[in-house]
């Protein structure tokens, strides 16, 4: 490759300069890799869609501004307590004004696609009732300028800003209420913007609001339900999903293409044997049963339903038929394993084996680090539940990131995690999985709800006294992948 900075060049260079320069034992490691020449970089297939996400409240900000109602963010962001750094998102990046230097933000990573969500409660400030069309008129303005710079817009529908007047009027996801409102709200939104957006996600991870809003109450709205309402709301959930399917494919242009973004819980053989990967497939199937499971199935499994025992969601034929309605794509949100998984004669086939406490994590310590899920999440989805078209709606990493002297931003874990997490991401393609394209969390850091503003998960950094943004090295070397569509080692 001309002008390649070799070791080979600079054994050279540095031997044009003087043999002082060049230790013995260097000079022979120099002989070794010139032999060795560096394996080519990990491709990708031709056409797949590099981008970034982020969500309406945690960028956004303007809570009150043209009509928006409040969310059950809001509230539960404004009581004490709440978010580790008393935090809320009034302003979080300011968004809602900054849109089109944040659109450029993008177009200087060179990323072909943009992941956003739309905020219910400012398209309907009360959930359902009058729409308010100048809350909508922020997306089109969003949508237009990014089309105007060749960005394609990704959208979703739901990401955890339920209105907060539908929380108070129905119990919010407690009542199947919520999940008709979620259709009508889906069919109307689709109706206007999927003459340029051709790409709807309905709800992003129904599993983590679920479990950390509806069942330990530290999320919005903070309950803490028993299993069985919890069971009945998660069923609720699916409906709603089910719902905006049906209206999308009744209001949207044909073509429109549907699908939801879902933190699948990803099981990951403990090693790679043909009975562990069976034993992970089994697992994996069971364990997502409640959300991916019956949406690609159209039922839930005996082991999901027997396990819930008298706690099971009570549902009907016609409802199960709704949830099953046909998507075009699955979403995977990848950043951990839910599980490591070995074979087992009894019971269900599978053991979940304990996670050892010197796991490594990134920043935030949820976020184990284990660049293989971006491996089997894809393969095993497709092969569990068939399906052909898989994006991952969302990688990224948390980061210590502090501006250095110079002024930059060295987020060298970052760029760790993610070459990793690509070059596995690459072979699961290579070995055939359907992955068409890839979000990273996030654009910008952002509010990161209850951890508020402290963990960073953006690309760009950004200064909330400010709101200055700035590119972290981890930009750079994005930016190199997307323009040479490959990773390397
Ligand atoms: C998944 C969520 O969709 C997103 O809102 C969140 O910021 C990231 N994970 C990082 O935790």
């Amino acid at each position: 490759m001309p002008g390649r900075f070799s070791r080979r060049n600079f054994a050279r260079l540095a031997g044009l300069a003087g043999f002082s320069m060049v230790s013995p034992a260097a000079a022979k490691d120099s002989r070794t890799s010139a032999a060795n020449e560096k394996s080519a970089p990990a491709s990708f297939p031709d056409g797949f869609v590099w981008g970034t996400a982020t969500s309406a409240y945690q960028i956004e900000g303007a809570v009150h501004e043209d009509g928006r109602g409040p969310s059950i963010w809001d509230t539960f962001s404004h009581t004490p307590g709440k978010i580790d750094d008393n935090t809320n998102a009034d302003r979080a990046n300011d968004h809602y004004h900054r849109y089109k230097e944040d659109v450029g933000l993008i177009k200087q990573l060179g990323a072909k696609a943009y992941r956003f969500s739309i905020a219910w409660p400012r398209v309907f400030p009360n959930g359902d009732g009058a729409p308010n069309p100048k809350g909508l008129d922020f997306y089109n303005r969003l949508i237009d300028e990014l089309l105007a710079r060749g960005i394609e817009p990704y959208a979703t529908l739901y990401h955890w800003d339920l209105p907060q007047s539908l929380q108070d009027r129905v119990g919010g996801w407690r009542s199947s209420d919520t999940s008709k409102a979620f259709g009508d709200y889906s069919g109307y939104v689709t109706e206007r913007l999927s003459d340029r957006v051709r790409n709807f996600f309905t709800i992003n991870e129904c599993g983590r609001f679920l479990n950390f809003g509806y069942g330990w109450g530290i999320d919005a709205p903070g309950l803490k339900l028993p299993t069985g309402e919890l069971n009945q709301a998660r069923h609720n959930v699916v409906l709603g999903h089910g719902f905006a399917v049906q209206a999308i494919r009744a209001h949207a242009r044909a073509g429109t293409r549907v699908g939801l973004a879902e933190n699948i819980a990803a099981c990951v053989p403990a090693i790679d044997t043909p009975e562990h990967v069976r034993a992970a497939e089994i697992a994996m199937r069971e364990l997502n049963s409640g959300v991916l499971g019956v949406i690609l199935e159209g039922k839930y499994t005996e082991g999901y339903l027997d396990y819930a025992g008298k706690d099971a969601p009570k549902f009907n034929a016609e409802e199960l038929m709704i949830i099953g309605s046909k998507i075009d794509f699955v979403g995977l949100n990848i950043y951990t394993p839910q599980c490591y998984i070995e074979p087992k004669d009894k019971g269900a086939g599978f053991h979940i084996l304990p996670f050892p406490a010197s796991f490594p994590h990134m920043q935030s310590k949820w976020l184990l680090i284990a660049p293989e899920t971006a491996y089997w999440a894809p393969r095993l989805t497709a092969k569990i539940w068939n399906v052909d078209t898989i994006y991952i709606s969302e990688n990224g990493t948390s980061s210590d990131d502090k501006i250095a002297a110079d002024g930059k931003v060295y987020d060298l874990d970052r760029i760790m995690y993610l070459r990793n997490y690509l070059m596995q991401l690459q072979r699961a393609i290579a070995d055939g999985a359907p992955v068409r394209g890839y979000f990273l969390w996030s654009l910008m850091d952002n509010f990161e709800w209850i951890w508020g503003f402290e963990q960073r998960f953006g690309l760009y950094h950004v200064d909330f006294q400010t709101l200055e943004r700035l590119p972290k090295l981890s930009a750079e070397f994005y930016r190199n992948v997307i323009a040479t569509n490959a990773v390397s080692s």
